[in-house]
């Protein structure tokens, strides 16, 4: 995920700079407005916010500009050069229109988005596990562990896989068992799988470049007997999100359930929340002392504004299907946009546990006068401040 965001930054960095290039240059047709947020029906795609900016007159991409409205008028409170585009859309990848059982010399993580598959694994302990993972489930195979994955459902089945290094697809990280065989002499294949000699040479009908994704035919979901087990409890792959209750979050805003080492043993290396956020909900204001956040988002619509301290602050706008990395310790929310729909997002990060910190309730747990001066506000203020973590708050208003 991380190496095609990054091959792929390049190529947004020039399609945002079309859009934004005459941002910060003050027009000749100057614009008033009495609002302090810009009336964006008004001044729709054009880089205009109160008396900054002018009127595109090159082209513009109007899709593009439409998705990420705050790329074209950012809120006033964006600031600096210092951020840069920390946004990549899974529409612009590649798509690998390729590639049945195969070897990851990676950790693995991964979350059906829709459908169900099958998926079998063999670790090197020779135990097995067989699992039908429904949207929503999530996976996780410890680094050059042979697993199949096969689609169920009639209309196709698609899944997110998430790595904990960029290099994923490099050669000598993922092998095919198809492919090592046919690359392996006949009589070599012959003296291993202990088999007789013929006419024919040994799998000589297995093709020598099926990719990782072949057609296949549903199986009875039959996994053969490991002698030395299969995998449960606490050394399962496997983790039923679909069957779990997600927690609801104390700001009323929405629900979450976070899936890592504490509920999910086997996880070492990637750690997640699920977050689900209401109509008019936001993810509050926080950071990760353990690391960058990836986003992937899964349904709706968001914002969100990375700060990174020094005055460097950029809002990004998200819908299906976008993906994100915040930096490490950079403080920053997500907030529904959608007037009617609810959104749904992944928050994953290189670690065994989710851990946040809440700028609110960091506020309300320090010395409030000490609080109330830095911020120039009365004592009051902030002892009104909840010490609760709320996770989603809901609208105010
Ligand atoms: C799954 O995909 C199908 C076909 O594209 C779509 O109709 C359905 O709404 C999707 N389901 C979810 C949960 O996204
Ligand atoms: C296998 O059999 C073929 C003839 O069917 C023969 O030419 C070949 O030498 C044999 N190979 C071995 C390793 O015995
Ligand atoms: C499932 O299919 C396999 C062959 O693909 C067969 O060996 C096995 O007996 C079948 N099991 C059941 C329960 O039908
Ligand atoms: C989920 O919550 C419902 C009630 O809201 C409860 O009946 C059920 O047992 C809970 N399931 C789990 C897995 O905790
Ligand atoms: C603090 O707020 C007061 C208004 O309550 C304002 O007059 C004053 O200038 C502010 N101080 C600073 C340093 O901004």
């Amino acid at each position: 995920m991380r190496a095609s965001f990054l091959q792929a930054l390049a190529l947004w960095v020039s399609v945002a700079l079309v859009v934004s290039g005459d941002e910060t240059s003050a027009g000749d047709r100057k614009r008033t407005t009495k609002h302090l947020r810009p009336v964006r029906e008004k001044r729709d795609l054009e880089p205009i916010v109160g008396t900054k900016g002018a009127e595109i007159l090159g082209g513009s991409n109007q899709q593009i500009a439409k998705q990420n409205p705050d790329a074209l008028q950012p809120p006033p409170t964006d600031a600096g050069t210092g951020v840069p585009n920390l946004k990549w859309s899974f529409s612009l990848s590649n798509m690998l229109l390729s590639n049945g059982g195969f070897v990851r010399e990676q950790n693995e993580w991964g979350i059906v988005t829709n459908g169900s598959v099958l998926v079998s694994v063999v670790t090197s302990s020779g135990k097995n596990q067989l699992f039908k993972a429904d949207t929503g489930d999530i996976w996780y195979f410890p680094k050059g562990q042979g697993h199949a994955i096969q689609g169920l459902s009639d209309g196709g089945a698609e899944y997110l896989l998430v790595f904990d290094q960029g290099d994923f697809n490099a050669v000598g990280t993922t092998f095919n068992i198809d492919d090592w065989i046919t690359h392996t002499p006949p009589e070599v294949l012959m003296k291993n799988f202990g088999l007789p000699n013929s006419s024919t040479p040994p799998f000589s009908t297995t093709p020598t470049s099926a990719g990782s994704i072949i057609p296949g035919t549903v199986g009875n979901g039959t996994l053969p007997k490991a002698m030395s087990g299969e995998l449960t409890g606490s050394s399962s792959y496997y983790f039923a999100s679909s069957t779990k209750n997600f927690t609801k979050a104390p700001g009323g805003g929405g629900q979450y359930l976070t899936v890592d080492s504490t509920n999910f043993p086997i996880v070492k290396s990637l750690a997640a929340n699920i977050v689900e956020i209401d109509v008019g909900g936001m993810r509050e204001l926080h950071w990760h002392p353990s690391g960058a956040e990836w986003l992937y988002f899964i349904e709706g619509q968001a914002r969100g504004t990375v700060w990174l301290g020094s005055g460097q602050a950029r809002t990004f706008d998200f819908t299906i299907g976008d993906t994100a990395v915040f930096p490490d310790n950079s403080g920053h929310y997500i907030e529904n946009t959608s007037p009617t729909q609810k959104l749904c997002y992944l928050e994953i990060f290189k670690s065994d546990v989710v851990e946040d910190i809440s700028l609110a309730q960091w506020m309300a747990l320090t010395q409030p006068d000490i609080v109330a001066q830095l911020l120039n506000i009365s004592v009051d203020a902030v002892k009104a401040l909840k010490k609760e973590k709320q996770v989603i708050v809901k609208n105010t208003n």
